[in-house]
């Protein structure tokens, strides 16, 4: 599999997908030590389940990118928990990032740009008006209140997911409070989508932003640093690691 320099690659798995336990194992038998040992603390047979698909999608897909066994990938965390690929040399290196939540792993792959990526599931929707103070801005509180329940209800996911993934692709996640930095959602959907505040101290960059829907109630939002080039082609793909995988959708405009 190849990952070109403009092209940002969005992979997801569903434990819906997978009832075969031998397969879970084979999943389990990628991991390393580390991550047997995290999956052993989480609580629920449910969690462990999702969490070793997400770490076997991900070796699956970057051992598959970069012609590595999927057991012999070693990675490294930085200080505010991202992990990254240690002992790759290459000059264009392979950018990733995870999130995963009820059920679904998604991946975002790319080279040499920053990435994040979050998923919410809408089924499990939160309380909103109870997370507003904590997770919106006050001209994000200020957009929801003009909108009647089901749209602020989206709207509120929809913020949540572009945050979380910005927040991601700078690599801070919530060392930066969500409501520290702040969006603007244009029309109804689709979303014309600014990032109006970015993280307080940030490197000035250009990010750009996509949104979309899998596996019907799942909203997924993609940050990836524009470059000169801008923030080229999007493939989703849906997959089953080591089975094979299915195009979703490409050239995805997002919003
Ligand atoms: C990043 C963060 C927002 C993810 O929150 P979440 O809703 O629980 O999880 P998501 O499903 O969206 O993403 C989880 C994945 O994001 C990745 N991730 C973790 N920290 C990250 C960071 N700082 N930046 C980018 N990605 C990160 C990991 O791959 C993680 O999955 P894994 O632990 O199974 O490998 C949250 O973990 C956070 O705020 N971390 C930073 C806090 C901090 O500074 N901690 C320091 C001690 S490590």
């Amino acid at each position: 599999m190849t990952v070109d320099d403009d092209d940002v690659q969005v992979w997801f798995a569903q434990t819906a997908d997978i009832n075969d336990a031998a397969r879970f194992a084979r999943y389990e038998s990628l991991l390393d030590r580390t991550e047997k040992a995290t999956c052993d603390r989480l609580a629920g047979d449910a969690h462990r389940r999702l969490y070793v698909l997400s770490h076997a999608l991900v070796r699956t897909t970057l051992g598959d990118c970069l012609g590595v066994e999927p057991s012999a990938l070693r990675f490294g965390r930085t200080r505010h928990g991202r992990p990254y690929l240690l002992d790759t040399a290459s000059s264009a290196p392979i950018m990733f990032n995870l999130a995963h939540s009820d059920g679904v792993a998604v991946l975002a792959v790319t080279r040499s740009r920053a990435i994040g990526i979050d998923v919410e599931s809408s089924r499990r929707l939160p309380c909103v008006d109870d997370l507003l103070p904590v997770a919106l801005s006050g001209d994000e509180r200020r957009d929801l209140a003009q909108y009647a329940s089901e749209e602020r209800t989206r709207r509120f996911i929809r913020y949540w997911v572009l945050k979380e993934a910005y927040l991601k692709a700078e690599g801070v996640g919530f060392s930066t409070p969500p409501a520290d930095v702040s969006f603007l959602l244009g029309g109804t959907g689709p979303y014309h989508i600014v990032l109006a505040r970015p993280a307080p101290g940030a490197l000035p960059r250009t990010w750009s932003f996509r949104m979309f829907e899998i596996a019907n109630d799942y909203c997924v939002a993609v940050c990836a640093e524009a470059g000169a080039k801008g923030f080229g082609r999007l493939e989703v793909r849906r997959c089953v690691p080591l089975e094979g995988n299915a195009v979703v959708a490409t050239e995805l405009r997002g919003y």
